[in-house]
Formats: structure tokens, C-alpha cells, sequence
């Protein structure tokens, strides 16, 4: 039996104008947590978001979309959500499709694109990139597209940089893409919590893409100014997760001239970084 876990970090920065609460849902999978996702909705309900980001693998070809849709359907119609493709999602070719589906519910992709948006009574900016399967036929490959990195750079260049600006992409491990490109917050998910957490390897066992004993698994990083948000994931019906529960991240961002400066990535995560079993996974 899983428990669902809400994991909060803080962050501040001076871009902000008012508190900026971020719901990062991320690598469900189709994954259903009660026969209509009540048992998530709850979790994000309860954290009373601004805005939600959907890092990707949200659907998954080889499992039911119904719970996916369920889950989409309700948060759209909530809240702002913002959408960029994974890889299992990449690989089903039908994204064309997928994305008009996504639209007609209220969801909004992103793809190689930087939209404004005023959320919390502040303009914000939102990036989003394709995972870079949606260049490649194949499953595996390891060569980074150009076509994926021209989409990083539009992003970059439409960001206005007097505005906090996020940047959604579904891959951790290509931080040195983004580490220049002066978005304030990169949310991402891929790593699952890199599988299996124990005590000798407290990031994670594995990670696609990352390898053994992966360094951008899951939690809140500094790059350079910018801080990079990995979400565990939410999936729990694909490869046996171990110490390592599923995971909704919760962001709250504050004006920086609010009185809580900016720590280190490490203080961040040991400070706020509060896992709260406060659900229970019927999946
Ligand atoms: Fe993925």
C-alpha cells in the first residue's frame, strides 16, 4: 500500500509581488488515487494553489487515460494549469491529438513557447519544452535534438525578465540547458525519486537518463539563481517504488522582501520539506 506524500518547499524571490503557491503534478501515469481521483484532488485542494504545473507523463499509452482525464478535468477546472509532454506521452505520436484534447479541456500545453499570464494578481511567465523524444523515434536515444534546444532558446528569448518565470520541462538531467537561460524556477519529473530511496542512497537508486544513483531524483536544487523543482512522481503502477512514496510537490514562492531570504537548496528542503502521509493510495 502506497500513501500519497505532499512535499512543500520555499523559495523567494524579489520578482515576486505577492505569495505564489505552485502545485507541481508530475509522471502520474494514469495512476488512479481513488475510483475518481479524490484522494489527490483532496492533497491539491487542500494546498490551495495558484496554478499547477503538469510535468509530463501524465498519460501513459500502456494504461486506461481515464484516470488521467478525471484528474485533468478537475484541476482545469479549478485552476490554471500548464502542460509539457514526457516521453511516454512522446511516444505514442498521437501528441497533435493529445495537445486539442488537453485545449478542449482547459489545459494549456506549452511548447517551445513563453506565455504571460496574471496569476495571484502578478504577471507571470510560463516556458514550456517538448521532452526531446518528440524529435526521435527512438526510445532510447541519447542525442539531444537541436530542434528540442531551439525550442529551449524561443523560451528564453520570449521570457520578459522583470517577471518570476517558470520554465516547465519534463527532464532534470539536462540542467545545463537551463541553467543559463534565466528562468527563475525549473519544474521538472522523469526521475521518479530514482525508484528505490534507502538509507545508503537517500536520492534514489536509479533514474532514467541519470543512471545509478542519480543526482536530480527528486526535490528542490539551486541553479545558479534559478532553483530546479523535481518532483518523485505520482505513478505507483509501473515499476516498484521503495521508501519512496509517490509525491506532490507544493511550491510556495514569496516576495523576497517578505522576510524570508533565500536559502540554500539544502536548507530549503530540510526547513519546509515537510512529508505529510495525508492520503492513501487506492490504486
Ligand atoms: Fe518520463
Amino acid at each position: 500500500m502506497h500513501r500519497l506524500t505532499v512535499t512543500s518547499y520555499r523559495l523567494a524571490s524579489p520578482k515576486l509581488s505577492a505569495p505564489l503557491s505552485i502545485a507541481l503534478v508530475s509522471d502520474l501515469h494514469g495512476t488512479c488515487f481513488g475510483p475518481r481521483q479524490e484522494i489527490l484532488l483532496d492533497a491539491v485542494r487542500r494546498e490551495e494553489p495558484d496554478l499547477v504545473l503538469l510535468c509530463g507523463d501524465i498519460l501513459d499509452p500502456a494504461v486506461s487515460p481515464k484516470g488521467s482525464l478525471i484528474l485533468l478535468k478537475a484541476l482545469s477546472a479549478s485552476y490554471p494549469c500548464f502542460f509539457v509532454s514526457g516521453n511516454h506521452e512522446e511516444w505514442t505520436r498521437q501528441m497533435p491529438r493529445l495537445r486539442n484534447g488537453l485545449s478542449r479541456l482547459g489545459v494549456r500545453p506549452l511548447r517551445g513557447e513563453t506565455i504571460s499570464e496574471i496569476i495571484a494578481g502578478q504577471r507571470i511567465e510560463l516556458g514550456g519544452v517538448d521532452d526531446p523524444h518528440a524529435f526521435t523515434l527512438s526510445h532510447h536515444s541519447l542525442r539531444l535534438s537541436k530542434k528540442w534546444v531551439r525550442q529551449l532558446v524561443r523560451c528564453e528569448r520570449q521570457r520578459d525578465p522583470e517577471h518570476f518565470s517558470i520554465l516547465l520541462s519534463h527532464r532534470p538531467e539536462l540542467v545545463t540547458y537551463y541553467a543559463d537561460t534565466g528562468f527563475d524556477l525549473i519544474a521538472c519529473g522523469h526521475a521518479h525519486g530514482g525508484q528505490i530511496r534507502l538509507p545508503f542512497c537517500p536520492g534514489g537508486l536509479f533514474a532514467p537518463h541519470q543512471g545509478f544513483f542519480p543526482r536530480y531524483a527528486g526535490g528542490l536544487y539551486r541553479l545558479g539563481d534559478a532553483r530546479l523543482a523535481v518532483s518523485r512522481g505520482l505513478c505507483i503502477n509501473r515499476l516498484p517504488r521503495i521508501g519512496n512514496p509517490p509525491e506532490l510537490v507544493v511550491i510556495h514562492a514569496q516576495p523576497e522582501a517578505a522576510g524570508m531570504p533565500d536559502a540554500s537548496p539544502q536548507a530549503c528542503s530540510r526547513l519546509t520539506g515537510k512529508h505529510r502521509q495525508n492520503a492513501q493510495s487506492q490504486a
